[in-house]
């Protein structure tokens, strides 16, 4: 079995960052991402702190806002107004989820499409759906990175994703149909899933329940790409795959840790000079 080394193809993608990042510094110009994160969210805060270490590693500069959770939904569309207006911040990222109280997609909607690194607001969802050029949701744009760079084709394979969020399921089918593969989506309704997973040459597997996926799920050399993070009670990592039990059967795994999420963070590095470039021209 491959294991895809989702630390060393992300390490080479903040290096190529970097090195674009200090070229735009020798003509004095930069890139700067604003992250808001609202509340405690022990999650978050990982996340959160990891963004802003790549930042720190890509050359990017890096804005904190950090909010108590009792912040009103006006307070937090007054900075988002703000930054949008303010041309030394080109991209804005707001963690998700908020509170209750909060509508995320207005939130979401706030953000300038061209500041919009998550790649969440409707105008880059849709830009992606009819194949212009766009900022794409970091997760799935992270999940196809990985594949190209490990050296295995997209075009004309069987594409299972399972799960079915704005954030991964939706926009990861569509990219793969976007590489020419033949995309199914799978979901909590879809009826005999093994079924469906087993036909899969490539399986992105995103559920939310931690090593669901078990080899019963996947064909004899199967790619098998994991985007779910859980941790357990002494805090140790895995994902929606139980990696112990696919690895002789798959082709390739993607480990948690170690896998799809530190592409998630490179990609937005990448979104955050993509967006810088295409606003200081
Ligand atoms: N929460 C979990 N994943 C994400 C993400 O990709 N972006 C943001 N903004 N929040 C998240």
């Amino acid at each position: 079995m491959q294991l895809i080394d989702g630390k060393a193809i992300s390490g080479q993608i903040k290096d190529e960052i970097k090195k674009q990042v200090a070229k735009l510094k020798e003509d004095g110009r930069s890139v700067c991402l604003a992250v808001v994160q609202v509340g405690e969210d022990p999650a978050s805060s990982i996340y959160v702190r990891n963004k802003h270490r790549a930042c720190e590693y890509t050359g990017i500069e890096s804005l904190n806002y950090t909010f108590p959770e009792s912040v009103t939904q006006e307070e937090l569309l007054h900075l988002i107004e703000e930054l949008n207006q303010n041309p030394k911040v080109h991209g804005i990222l707001v963690q998700l989820p908020l509170p209750k109280h909060i509508d995320e997609s207005v939130v979401v909607k706030a953000i300038l499409p061209q500041k919009d690194v998550d790649g969440f607001h409707p105008e880059n969802v849709g830009r992606m759906f009819i194949g212009e050029d766009g900022l794409v949701s970091c997760t799935p744009a992270g999940v196809i990175e990985i594949i190209k760079r490990s050296g295995i084709t997209i075009a004309g394979k069987e594409c299972v994703v399972v799960g079915r969020s704005n954030i991964v399921g939706k926009p990861m089918g569509l990219l793969l149909l976007r590489e020419n593969g033949t995309v199914t989506f799978a979901h909590s309704k879809t009826k005999d899933l093994k079924e469906i997973t087993k036909r899969a040459d490539i399986l992105v597997v995103a559920v939310g329940k931690p090593k669901f996926i078990t080899k019963e799920y996947i064909k004899d050399g199967a790619v098998v790409i994991d985007v779910g993070i859980h941790r357990n009670a002494e805090n140790k990592m895995c994902g929606d795959v139980d990696f112990e039990n696919v690895k002789e059967k798959a082709a390739a795994v993607t480990p948690v840790p170690g896998g799809v999420g530190l592409m998630t963070v490179a990609m937005l590095m990448y979104n955050c000079l993509k967006a810088a470039m295409k606003q200081e021209v």
